[in-house]
C-alpha cells in the first residue's frame, strides 16, 4: 500500500507530544517578557446588590502594586455581544464572584496581596439563587441553546399518555457542574502602540480577536490573538472569558504585559458551568414497549445577565419513534453565575433523564432494555421526519452487547452478588449532532519536497495538529512525516473554534480541500517547485452538504458494570463499555482517546461530580478539586471504546462524525441504570454518592 492509503485512521503518535511532556510546551500565562506585569482579580463579596466604594489605598501601598482597576477608572469599552465580557464598567453585581476590581503588580504574588487588601462597599440586595420546577418566575424562551425551540410537540401527547398500557412518569436531577480543565482560564496581553498581541488559553482565537476588536474598538487586522497550547477546556473557552478582557485592559492602563491567570477558584463563577437541570418524563408504551407518548419537559436556571438554556430536552426529539410527544424548556433567572457549554450540553443531562426513564420502562414492561431500544428505533428523525444521513445505533447495541457479554445477564434486579458487595449492568445510547463550521486553510509545497498546512485549529489537547496533517497527506498522496503543520494563530488562516465536536470536520474539510487543489497544481507543474513554494488555498462554507436535508448524528451505546457496597453505599464501576458509529475514524489512537476521556467524564457525572449552590451566600460551594471530585485512576479500572464501521457520503470529503463528546453522552444513565440492577433502587439525582446511595 502506499502511504497515502494507509495515513488516514492509522494511529499517528500526537505532533506535540513531547514538547508537552517534558515541559517546553508554552501556555497562556508563560509568555514572558521585559516589564511583564501580573494582574489579580477581585470577585464580589456578595450576590447581589451594588458597589458603594472601592478603597484601594492599602493595595496601592503595598510594594510592587501598580494600579489598581475598578468601574470608576478602568477603560470604557464598547458593549460587548457577551454580557459577561463588560467587566469593571458599572457599579452592578449580578452574582457573587462577579469580579469588581483588578489589582496590577510586579509580580503574582504582589497582585494577589494587593487584591486581598482591597475593600470593597457594596449596598446588598436580597438574592435568589434557588431553582425550583415551580419557581414563580419560570418562563418559556424564545429558544434554547443551539438555536433549538424551546418547545416541540407533535400529536396529543397527554392523551396518548394518559391511554397507555404502560406509563413511566418520572422525574431526574442533574446538579450543576463545572468544566475545570487542567489548564485555569489565562491570558497574556502586551500593546506595541496600536497593535495588540494576545497569548489566551481558548478554544478558538478568531472568535477572541473578533469579540476584542469589538470591545476596544480596534481593527482587527491590529490585533494577533495566539492559543498555541490549551490544556483543556471541555467548552469553557470555547467563549471569550473576562481574563482576556481583563489583560488588554490592564495592559492599555500601565502600558507593561499584563498576565491574568485566574486561580482555580474563581473558576465556578466566571467561566461559566453546565446549569442545573430539573426533568420531568411521560413514557407511555403498548405491551410491547413501543413508544405511543414521549414527553420529556425540562427546567433550568441562567444568570440575571445572560439567557443561557440548557437544551436537554432536544435529543429526546432525535432518538426513538413515538407519534405523539412533547420536548419543552423553561427557564429562571437568577443571581447566579452565567452558565454555559460543558461537553455536551443539551445532550449529556438529556439522556441521562431520557435513558434513565427509557431503563425504568423495560423495567415496566418486561423487556430487555437493549431490546427496547431497538424497538424504538425511528425510521426518520421522528422530530423533523428528516431521513439519517446514517444512523448505526441498533449496530452499536447489538456489538456492545456482543462485546459485554450482555446475554448472560441475569434481568432481575438484585440478582448478583460479589461477597457482600451487589453487581449489576446497565446500558444507555448516546447521540450527538453532526456540526460543521465555515473555515479557511492554505496548504504550501516546499522546495525540499515538504509540505506546510496553515490553519488557525485549535489544539486542547485533542491532537488536532496529528489528524489535519493526516487529512493533508492523504489528500497529498504523501507520507505523513512530509507534512508540517502550524496551528493555533490568527495570523494564520481563519478558522472556527473547537467545540461542537466539530473542529477536525470544519478545518480538515478546508485543508482536505486546499491540499487537492495543490496536488492538481503540482501534478502540472512542469519543473521542481520554486524557492518560496507553490501555495493553494481554501474556504469551505462547511455547508454545501448541510444544504441537503438530512439528519446528521453519531450514535453510540454505553455499557457499565458496577459493583455497590450495601454497608458503605460506595459504587465502583468495574468496567464501561462504549460503542460508537461515529463516520470514519481518522485517527484511532486520539480518537479513543476522546471517547476514554469522555467516558470518564461521564463516570464523573454519575458518581463523584456536582456543584452545590448555597442558597445563603449565592455561591457554588465546590470551588477546587478537593471538594469538586472528578474522577482519578483509581476510579477508572476498566474503559474500552470502540466503533463499528460507518460510510456515510452526506458528511464532509474525509466522512467524518464529531468524537469529542458522544462519549459523555448516556455514560451516566448507563452506571445509573447499572445501579438500580445491582440494588433495586431507582435513584434519580445525581451524583450518586455514597450519601445517597446508602
Ligand atoms: Mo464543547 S461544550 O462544544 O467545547
Amino acid at each position: 500500500m502506499t502511504p497515502a492509503e494507509t495515513v488516514l485512521g492509522a494511529e499517528a503518535e500526537r505532533r506535540e507530544g513531547r514538547e508537552k511532556v517534558t515541559g517546553t510546551a508554552r501556555y497562556a500565562a508563560e509568555y514572558d517578557s521585559p516589564g511583564r506585569a501580573h494582574a489579580w482579580p477581585v470577585p464580589a463579596g456578595v450576590a447581589r446588590g451594588r458597589v458603594r466604594s472601592v478603597d484601594a489605598a492599602a493595595a496601592l501601598a503595598l510594594p510592587g502594586v501598580l494600579a489598581v482597576l475598578t468601574h470608576e477608572n478602568a477603560p470604557r469599552l464598547a458593549e460587548p455581544d457577551d454580557p459577561i465580557l463588560a467587566v469593571l464598567q458599572n457599579p452592578r453585581v449580578p452574582h457573587r464572584g462577579w469580579f469588581v476590581a483588578l489589582v496590577v503588580a510586579e509580580s503574582p504574588e504582589a497582585a494577589r496581596s494587593g487584591a486581598a487588601a482591597v475593600r470593597v462597599a457594596y449596598d446588598v440586595e436580597p438574592h435568589d439563587v434557588t431553582l425550583t420546577a415551580a419557581h414563580p418566575d419560570a418562563y418559556v424562551p424564545e429558544n434554547a441553546n443551539g438555536g433549538h425551540p424551546a418547545v416541540r410537540e407533535q400529536g396529543d401527547p397527554d392523551a396518548a399518555f394518559a391511554g397507555a398500557q404502560v406509563q413511566v412518569d418520572v422525574e431526574y436531577r442533574v446538579p450543576p457542574l463545572h468544566n475545570h480543565p487542567m489548564e485555569p482560564h489565562a491570558s497574556t496581553a502586551r500593546w506595541d502602540g496600536d497593535r495588540l498581541t494576545v497569548h489566551t488559553s481558548s478554544q478558538g482565537s478568531n472568535a477572541v480577536r473578533t469579540a476584542l476588536a469589538a470591545a476596544f474598538e480596534v481593527p482587527e487586522e491590529r490585533i494577533t490573538v495566539h492559543a498555541e497550547h490549551v490544556g483543556g477546556g471541555f467548552g469553557s473557552k470555547g467563549t471569550p472569558r473576562p481574563d482576556v478582557v481583563l489583560a488588554v485592559m490592564a495592559a492599555r492602563h500601565t502600558g507593561r504585559a499584563v498576565t491574568v491567570a485566574f486561580p482555580r477558584r474563581m473558576l465556578p463563577a466566571v467561566v461559566g458551568h453546565r446549569a442545573p437541570t430539573l426533568h420531568r418524563l411521560r413514557l407511555g408504551a403498548g405491551r410491547d414497549g413501543r413508544l405511543t407518548s414521549l414527553r420529556h419537559e425540562v427546567v433550568t436556571h441562567s444568570s440575571r445577565i445572560k439567557e443561557f438554556v440548557e437544551q436537554a430536552a432536544v435529543p429526546a426529539r432525535v432518538m426513538y419513534a413515538a407519534p405523539h410527544s412533547r420536548t419543552a424548556h423553561r427557564v429562571v433567572r437568577l443571581d447566579v453565575p452565567s452558565p454555559s457549554w460543558m461537553r455536551a450540553p443539551g445532550e449529556a443531562p438529556g439522556m441521562y433523564a431520557l435513558e434513565s426513564a427509557m431503563d425504568e420502562l423495560a423495567g415496566e414492561a418486561g423487556i430487555d432494555p437493549v431490546e427496547l431500544r431497538i424497538r424504538n428505533e425511528p425510521e426518520t428523525e421522528p422530530d423533523s421526519g428528516l431521513p439519517f444521513s446514517s444512523r448505526h445505533l441498533v449496530e452499536c447495541l447489538r456489538e456492545g452487547a456482543r462485546r459485554f457479554g450482555w446475554a448472560e445477564r441475569d434481568p432481575r434486579p438484585r440478582s448478583g452478588t460479589d461477597g457482600p458487595l451487589l453487581l449489576g449492568t446497565g446500558v444507555a445510547a448516546a447521540t450527538y449532532p453532526v456540526l460543521v463550521s465555515p473555515s479557511t486553510a492554505e496548504t504550501r509545497a516546499l522546495p525540499d519536497g515538504g509540505f506546510l498546512v496553515r490553519v488557525n485549529a485549535t489544539d486542547i489537547g485533542t491532537g488536532a495538529r496529528t489528524v489535519l496533517a493526516q487529512v493533508a497527506a492523504d489528500a497529498l498522496g504523501v507520507a505523513l512525516d512530509r507534512v508540517r503543520i502550524e496551528v493555533g494563530s490568527t495570523g494564520l488562516p481563519s478558522a472556527p473554534l473547537a467545540g461542537g465536536s466539530s473542529g477536525t470536520a470544519s478545518w480538515g474539510w478546508a485543508v482536505h480541500e486546499a491540499s487537492v487543489r495543490l496536488a492538481e497544481r503540482l501534478a502540472g507543474l512542469p519543473g521542481p517547485v520554486p524557492e518560496d513554494g507553490i501555495v493553494a488555498h481554501a474556504d469551505t462554507t462547511g455547508r454545501a452538504d448541510a444544504e441537503v436535508p438530512y439528519a446528521r448524528h453519531a450514535f453510540g451505546a454505553h455499557f457499565a458494570r458496577v459493583a455497590v457496597d450495601p454497608v458503605t453505599g460506595e459504587v465502583r464501576v468495574r468496567n464501561l463499555l462504549g460503542v460508537y458509529a461515529a463516520g470514519r475514524v481518522l485517527n484511532a489512537r486520539t480518537a479513543r482517546s476522546q471517547f476514554v476521556g469522555a467516558m470518564t467524564m461521564g463516570l464523573g457525572m454519575a458518581l463523584t461530580e456536582g456543584s452545590t449552590m448555597d442558597p445563603a451566600f449565592g455561591d457554588f460551594t465546590e470551588s477546587d478539586l478537593a471538594s469538586y471530585h472528578v474522577p482519578v485512576h483509581a476510579d477508572v479500572a476498566d474503559i474500552e471504546a470502540h466503533w463499528v464501521r460507518e460510510d456515510d457520503p452526506h458528511l464532509n470529503p474525509m466522512g467524518s462524525k464529531g468524537i469529542g463528546e458522544i462519549g459523555i453522552v448516556g455514560t451516566a444513565a448507563a452506571i445509573g441504570n447499572a445501579v438500580h440492577h445491582a440494588t433495586g433502587v431507582r435513584f434519580r439525582e445525581l451524583p450518586l454518592t455514597p450519601d445517597r446511595v446508602l
